[in-house]
């Protein structure tokens, strides 16, 4: 009976993968005569509109991944873009030299944001040679001086909520999130004279881009003309802080700001008022909405789990009694609970939902069901991590919010092997901000559980599709208590 049952099974599995093959047209490429991957278009696309509408991008996404394979590209109206789903095909997208697959023109709309010289404004070679500024000024040995101050600004934040009430928690995190980059980033100068008129200058900033500005950053809409008109204050602001502090004969400041005005070139030379102001905005820029929106999942998750709620709240009792009510470096890097839950919320709600490239040289990616393609030179190339996240051959449940699959027997996304959880992209572009953004979600979120009771008011967020940075929808409710978990 049951060989039967296994018989009909194995026909049946080998009939389905055979339809499913003759239904992939192939072409081959003519040059290396290797099939290209196969073509989606508009009509394939019409008919997942009705279920784009009902069920969302991430069940399309299942859909175009079932029918056509983990390498298929998009064809729309002469627009091609070439989708990689899943760790085995994406090597090449993370870590190709940018030489062979670079990030192409799609970060244009940053220059009018972040300047001229800087950023995508210039060539990859001294872009990455200014990458190596951010990193430095951010390593952990700094990223160790910088805790004390998130802890500070968290603090102080905070006493300022009375014995309870209801708040937007995701407006909340994005105010307290740029005290703490006016802190750590900034300077005292802009934190202690100038906090309000920058936090509005970013916010003009930033509310300039829309997904339209990707395509045509320079159109002079008023979001555009607002955007630009904050850029040239925020210049005039940073160049001021910056000649002063050069000219100056106080100690040296504890700030990143410090840290790239003392950056020295490779040649020697020293770093320009113009780079500087676009780095710091730059830096502000990637960490603003990404930590906002990870610092909200993480709640909106939370406060809907219990399970994990608790356990949350028990590590941070375990916390007390082991350091007591201290909190540096180290204590956050031993809250492995957190870590995870906010890992878990990260996957499931990644603030960048796909990630693009362009191949600048052609180059051959081999499925794990061993299918061989060529990507050609030129093609447009998309890491959709939104769905990369849940594949469910390295995520068990993967629609279930489950911190513990990151705990150590689990480690699904180690088990998956590399670019199996690619929130904070990998290989040669991965972020620079990864260990700064837990350093800083953890401080609000051990501080939160300690100190407040919480609970989400408002219905789960749904996601806002519209922005380029995906984001919980609305305003995200919840109403607080004060406690006090007991002390050591
Ligand atoms: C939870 C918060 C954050 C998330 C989810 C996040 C996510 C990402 C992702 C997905 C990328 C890769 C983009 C690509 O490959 O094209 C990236 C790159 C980058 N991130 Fe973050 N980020 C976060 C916080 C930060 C912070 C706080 C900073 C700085 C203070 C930062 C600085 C950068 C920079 C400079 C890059 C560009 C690296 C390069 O091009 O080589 N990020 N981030």
């Amino acid at each position: 009976m049951w060989s039967m049952v296994a018989l009909c099974t194995i026909i049946t599995a080998m009939v389905t993968t055979k339809l499913a093959r003759v239904r992939r047209p192939i072409t081959l490429n003519p040059k290396s005569k290797r099939p290209l991957p196969p073509v989606v278009n508009v009509i394939a696309l019409l008919e997942h509109l009705p279920r784009l509408c009902t069920k969302g991008v991430i069940a399309v996404m299942h859909d175009l991944y079932t029918r056509f394979g983990s390498v298929f590209t998009v064809s729309l109206f002469g627009l091609k873009a070439t989708f990689l789903v899943g760790p085995e095909v994406s090597a090449h997208f993370y870590q190709g030299m940018d030489s062979e697959i670079s990030q192409g023109d799609l970060y244009e709309f940053t220059v009018p944001m972040f300047g001229k010289g800087v950023g995508f404004d210039i060539d990859n070679a001294t872009r990455t040679e200014h990458l190596r500024f951010f990193i430095d000024a951010i390593k952990t040995s700094k990223l160790r001086n910088h805790v004390n101050s998130m802890v500070q600004e968290v603090e102080d934040y905070f006493a300022k909520w009375g014995e309870n009430g209801i708040v937007d928690i995701k407006h909340e995190f994005e105010k307290l999130l740029m005290l703490i980059s006016g802190h750590c980033l900034l300077g005292k100068e802009v934190r202690d004279n100038m906090f309000d008129e920058v936090f509005s200058l970013f916010h003009e900033l930033d509310s300039g881009v829309g997904l339209g500005s990707v395509i045509f950053p320079y159109i002079p809409i008023p979001s555009h003309i607002r955007r630009d008109k904050a850029h040239t204050k925020l210049a005039k602001i940073f160049s001021k802080i910056v000649r002063s502090r050069r000219d100056s004969n106080r100690p040296a400041e504890q700030d990143v700001l410090q840290y790239l005005i003392d950056s020295k070139h490779r040649d020697g030379s020293s770093t320009t008022e113009q780079e500087v102001t676009g780095w710091i905005i730059s830096m502000v820029f990637a960490g603003k909405h990404t930590s906002t929106n990870s610092t909200t999942w993480t709640g909106a998750c939370l406060l809907t789990h219990d399970k994990f709620l608790t356990e949350a709240l028990d590590e941070q009792k375990h916390m007390i009694q082991k350091h007591g009510d201290h909190i540096d470096y180290n204590v956050l890097l031993d809250m492995d609970i957190l870590h995870c839950c906010i890992k878990e919320a990260l996957r499931m709600h990644p603030v960048a939902p796909i990630i693009y490239r362009k191949a600048q040289k052609s180059f051959v990616v081999r499925t794990r069901e061993g299918d061989a393609y060529d990507i050609p030179e030129g093609h447009n190339l998309l890491s959709p991590m939104i769905f990369n996240n849940r594949l469910p051959y390295i995520y068990k449940d993967p629609h279930m919010y489950d911190p513990d699959r990151f705990a150590p027997k689990r480690e699904e996304d180690k088990v998956g092997g590399m670019f199996s959880y690619t929130s904070f992209g990998g290989g040669r572009h991965i972020c620079i901000g990864e260990a700064y953004a837990y350093m800083q979600i953890k401080v609000i979120w051990s501080h939160l559980l300690r100190n407040f009771e919480l609970k989400l008011e408002s219905p789960f967020p749904k996601t806002n599709w519209s922005k380029i940075l995906l984001e919980p929808w609305g305003k995200v409710m919840v109403s607080y208590k004060r406690r006090r978990l007991p002390t050591a």
